[in-house]
């Protein structure tokens, strides 16, 4: 199948990518290498899919209505599996036009396009942070969803309802995944795992916010992309959304004492007050997304941040 993945170079589109060659699609990857973090890093992405024969990189703005156009036409694209975002809760209070910009009007120059160029399917990554600050555990696909408390939430909330908009105005198949906190290797360095684990090794404190009781799904990489590839090859959809998590949350401080035990190093930990837009806690009811096309995470949280480790030391 031809597939276009936008955000192809960051840290879930890469793995993705990687998946769709294994089973030998052919897939173009559009990136702006947007500088949120190094950009050096997004390289070395491309660098270890370029050398496969089914993929394309082409370097562009998912806002450039011209160039996706193009490419959605001259590549008879049936399949476009949308990642490119502004990611990340915190910076998106400081910088609310940039992230509607690229997050909503990307997404609509995208849909757009995908109508004019008659794709089938299309995949939006959510997240997880649409649920706000629900006290109702676990979180399930049903729950009124009305109270986002990030602009970044508030722009995938939105981003869900356009995609059920063109499914119903253009037939356009569409599932929205809700990842639940990704982490694994080439994760970005601004999320906690990566970036705990650059200071451990530096035999710096960490900064815990809250008192460390806060919860999260943390899923592995390779779970969210199995994940992502059992709906997007699912025979049947028509609009659907889908919570992509691991369905076993861990506690902040739970997390650390597991890096500290994969790293063989104490951690030491500054404790410093919650941030405004981080929810409370997440907890993924996976139930819908196993029923539909059998999701079901493989790699506990041992696993994963020992795998985690394992690749940071290496690099
Ligand atoms: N990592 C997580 O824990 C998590 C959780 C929930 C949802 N998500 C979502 O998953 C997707 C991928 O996240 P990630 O963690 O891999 O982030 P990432 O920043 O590593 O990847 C996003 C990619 O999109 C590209 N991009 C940004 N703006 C673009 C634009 N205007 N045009 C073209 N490309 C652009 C960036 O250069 C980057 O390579 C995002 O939509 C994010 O919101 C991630």
């Amino acid at each position: 199948m031809n597939i276009l993945v936008t955000g192809a170079i960051g840290f879930i589109g890469s793995h993705l990518c990687e998946q769709l060659l294994s089973l030998s699609h052919k897939v173009i990857g559009l990136d702006n290498l947007d500088p949120f973090y190094e950009v050096q890093k997004k390289q070395e992405n491309l660098k270890i899919l370029e050398g496969n024969n089914g993929f394309r990189f082409i370097y562009g703005d998912i806002r450039n209505s011209f160039l996706v156009n193009e490419i959605l036409a001259s590549n008879q694209i049936e399949l476009v599996i949308h990642l490119a975002a502004k990611a990340g809760v915190r910076p998106s209070i400081s910088n609310v036009s940039d992230y509607m910009d690229v997050n909503l009007n990307g997404l609509v120059t995208l849909l757009e396009a995908s109508r004019n160029c008659n794709v089938r399917r299309f995949i939006f990554i959510s997240s997880s942070s649409v649920y706000g600050n629900q006290k109702k555990l676990p979180f399930s696909e049903s729950d009124d969803v009305s109270f986002p408390i990030s602009p970044y939430a508030a722009t995938k909330k939105s981003g869900e309802l356009l995609c059920y908009t063109y499914h119903h105005l253009y037939n356009i198949e569409s599932a929205c995944l809700r990842l639940f906190t990704v982490y694994g290797p080439r994760q970005r360095p601004d999320l906690a795992i990566h970036k705990f684990t650059q200071l451990a090794i530096e035999q710096q404190p960490i900064e815990l916010y809250g008192d460390g009781s806060s919860i999260r799904d943390y899923t592995f990489v390779s779970d969210i992309v199995d994940g992502i590839c059992g709906i997007a090859f699912h025979p049947e959809l028509n609009y659907e959304i889908f919570n992509l998590g691991n369905g076993k949350p861990v506690k902040l401080i739970e997390m650390v004492e597991e890096l500290q035990n994969a790293l063989q190093t104490k951690i030491e930990i500054k404790f410093i007050e919650k941030q405004a837009g981080d929810v409370d806690q997440t907890h993924a009811d996976i139930a819908k997304a196993n029923v539909y096309f059998g999701y079901q995470p493989k790699v506990s949280f041992k696993q994963g941040v020992a795998e985690f480790v394992k690749w940071f030391k290496k690099r």
